[in-house]
């Protein structure tokens, strides 16, 4: 007893030592609660329908992280009933097995985006990217007038692709050499437009907890996973 609180107290009269052993201890505790995280991550499986991103969704989809967009939306359902009535079935893990580095996130200046997918029409995407206050006279989202005339670059999107097969996305070599034909001519526009109507729709999870809400305008059913706002 007299002997442990000799030890005790030299840990306590020692700044820089408390400081360590404190390190030492926290970092245990972090392991403890990251490392099972990391190794539950590589065993997400893809669920049949979710498939990696085509050339174009891919080019849209590194636009969406370029331009910061993750700044002001999630795309998460959280799965509580407010959530799910306004959005659509809650997000699962499998969905994002493609999404490197995933946009949950928990910032919600606009709304989540999760199921945005057939939302509105790909007219309507444009012209609010184009200009958000037309639509939406309140809104701060930032206008993005450039990504009408910027063009994408096929030999980039290959190259990403590769990437990403190197990463395990089941991309065939079929899907890797029609991609820079996939993207020819193509503007940013086109590509951030065609990611935007993908949210959420190739999504199974969606389809097998709300069938009967599938393309209907928001209902509110028993099971919480209604239509969208
Ligand atoms: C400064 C914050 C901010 C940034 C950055 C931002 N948005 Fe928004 N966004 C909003 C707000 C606020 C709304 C709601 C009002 C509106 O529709 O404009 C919104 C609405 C939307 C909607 C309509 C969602 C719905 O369900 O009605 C889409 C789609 C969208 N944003 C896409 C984007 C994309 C793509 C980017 C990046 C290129 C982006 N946003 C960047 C704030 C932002």
């Amino acid at each position: 007893m007299a002997r442990g609180y000799k030890y005790f107290e030299a840990i306590e009269k020692n700044a820089a030592l408390l400081g360590v052993l404190t390190l030492v201890m926290v970092s245990l505790g972090g392991l403890s609660e990251i490392t099972p995280i990391f190794v539950e991550a590589h065993s997400v499986a893809a669920p049949q329908g979710v498939k990696p991103y085509d050339a174009l969704r891919l080019a849209g989809r590194d636009i969406y992280v370029r331009d910061g967009c993750y700044l002001c939306h999630s795309q998460m359902i959280r799965s509580l009933r407010a959530e799910t009535q306004r959005y659509g079935a809650y997000s699962v893990a499998s969905e994002s097995v493609y999404d490197r580095p995933f946009q949950w996130g928990s910032k919600r200046t606009g709304p989540d985006l999760a199921r945005v997918g057939g939302k509105y029409s790909d007219e309507w995407q444009r012209q609010h990217l184009i200009d958000p206050r037309r639509f939406v006279p309140e809104s701060n989202m930032p206008p993005y007038p450039w990504l009408v005339d910027a063009k994408i670059d096929g030999a980039t999107i290959t190259e990403r692709m590769r990437a990403l097969r190197a990463l395990g996305d089941p991309y065939t070599d079929a899907d890797i050499a029609g991609a820079a034909k996939a993207v020819e001519g193509k503007t940013e526009m086109d590509a951030i437009v065609a990611y935007l109507q993908g949210l959420g729709v190739l999504n199974v999870a969606k389809a097998a907890e709300a069938p009967a809400t599938s393309g209907a305008p928001a209902s509110d059913n028993q099971s919480g996973a209604g239509g969208k706002r």
